[in-house]
């Protein structure tokens, strides 16, 4: 963070100053105490499940300058020094968008859609870093506290900013994009991610829209030609209209001639005005050359040329977890874990990618629960159930009350003959599979992160050594 003293944070945040006007932090901004330390502010907010203020002590004791915070905090034989204010999300977000506002050279870049942020966030992170020093978050640190967070560890040497933006519902990512204004704004797809809790896909797109909204007439709106909802957007925009695309032979940049390896790591040619070059991902999906593609149409207009872009695609690593990593074990079966998050568009997405491995061989999948659907819910598990029949798979496995309609999705499709099983848990999904894997078996698990199947998948990715 740029260096603010006490008197400045109680300034900008509307906030009461406990403790000395001219005390310095210079470190970075954290609501995990484990992550505290010397220089930092430690911000104090409440949670389902614990209260930041009662780990203010151990923030301090880890170097913390201050405590950000709702009501003083007491540490052992003082108070700490603090800022207390109404609300520290809102506090969090002032300081951010100050902060923003005094860096005017970074460029800021936005990203949403309901599927593949996070994705294309780190694949456009890894080009862009090849341009100067950059920051894009961590996973998915993309809300009203991630958001400023990672826009507060900006500071006189940054470049660029690579932002994910997430929405629950109408105004969210308004809100993100007041906090740090973004230049440029990728959208990558509207799907039926958090679909329940907009009322329908017309809504996802309202909200994923407000992104291009908030671009300045200057500024570039990147826009995925193969949904149509994304484009629609383009008339929603100051900012001039850039398209990628997969399949639209009108997007300006594109990926032709995709093709995937035994082990569904995509390559392609890029197309871009400025010519084509080769690109080999070491991602596995189909799915993910659209992210791949919006990450360097974004690279590209921040000036990137195309040999860098196309060196950065082939060179990008997962920088995330539990999305679609791939595991080939000593046996010779496979292990997909892509137990994330889970929504119709990406579990259909992980699906193709199992059949594609599996190739003529077996196919299984341990599905969760898709969460947050509202009224589609059943339909949609059920939509999710019959796809993966109709993928010809060995064995699916539903986990959990939530994902049983998956089954009744599946029988669905009378001419499949695989076997489907309605398990309670995790564990029991693991005894339903013991002892049924054989080599050139590829094994999906896939859920929302709800459901916490990704230990299942770690089980299952290091079975070999049991054997
Ligand atoms: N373009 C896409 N279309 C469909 N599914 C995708 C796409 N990109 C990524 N996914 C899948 O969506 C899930 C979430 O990916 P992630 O990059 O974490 O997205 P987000 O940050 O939007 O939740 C993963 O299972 C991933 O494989
Ligand atoms: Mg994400």
């Amino acid at each position: 963070m740029i260096p603010l003293t006490l008197a400045q944070i109680a300034e900008i945040t509307g906030g009461q100053l406990h403790g000395d006007p001219a005390a310095l932090v210079t470190g970075e901004v954290v609501i995990d105490s484990r992550r505290a330390g010397p220089g930092g502010l430690f911000a104090a907010v409440a949670g389902e499940r614990a209260d930041g203020h009662d780990f203010a002590p151990a923030a301090v004791a880890a170097g913390a300058v201050a405590v950000l915070a709702t009501r003083p905090v007491p540490v052992p034989s003082m108070l700490a020094p603090s800022v207390i204010v109404a609300d520290v999300p809102a506090a969090l977000a002032a300081l951010a968008r100050f902060v923003a506002g005094a860096l005017p050279g970074v460029a800021i870049a936005g990203i949403t859609g309901s599927s593949g942020k996070t994705t294309t966030k780190d694949l456009a992170a890894q080009l862009i870093e090849r341009l100067g020093p950059t920051i894009a978050p961590a996973g998915s640190f993309n809300n009203e506290f991630g958001h400023p967070l990672t826009v507060l560890r900006a500071d006189t040497a940054t470049r660029y900013l690579v932002l994910e933006l997430s929405a629950r519902g109408p105004g969210h990512i308004t809100y993100l994009c007041r906090i740090a204004p973004p230049r440029y704004g990728v959208v990558l797809n509207v799907g039926h991610a958090h679909a329940g809790e907009f009322g329908g896909l017309d809504q996802v797109a309202r909200a994923k829209g407000e992104l291009v909204e908030a671009l300045p007439a200057e500024g570039a709106a990147i826009l995925n030609a193969d949904d149509p909802r994304v484009l629609a957007m383009a008339a929603r925009t100051a900012a001039r209209v850039v398209t990628f695309g997969v399949d639209d032979r009108a997007a300006s940049i594109r990926a032709a001639d995709v093709r995937l390896d035994d082990l569904g790591r995509p390559s392609f040619t890029l197309l871009t005005p400025e010519g084509s070059a080769a690109v080999a991902l070491r991602l596995h999906g189909a799915h993910i050359v659209p992210d791949a593609v919006a990450a360097a149409a974004l690279a590209r207009e921040l000036g990137l040329g195309l040999a860098d872009i196309a060196d950065g695609l082939c060179a990008a690593v997962a920088r995330s977890p539990w999305r679609m990593e791939v595991r080939r074990r000593g046996d010779g079966v496979t292990v997909i874990n892509d137990a994330y998050n889970a929504n119709p568009e990406s579990v259909a997405a992980a699906l193709q990618a199992l059949r594609h491995l599996a190739q003529d061989g077996r196919g299984f999948a341990i599905l969760g629960h898709m969460a947050e659907l509202g009224d589609t819910s059943r339909a949609s598990h059920e939509d999710v159930g019959e796809f993966a029949a109709r993928a010809d798979l060995a064995g699916l496995i539903a986990v959990g009350e939530e994902a049983a309609p998956i089954l009744a999705g599946a029988r669905r499709v009378r001419s499949w003959t695989g076997d489907a099983l309605a398990v309670p848990d995790g564990a029991a999904a693991l005894d339903a599979l013991a002892n049924q894997l054989k080599p050139g078996d590829v094994v999906l698990v896939k859920a929302s992160r709800a459901a916490h199947l990704e230990g299942v998948a770690a089980v299952l990715a290091r079975e070999e050594a049991d054997r």
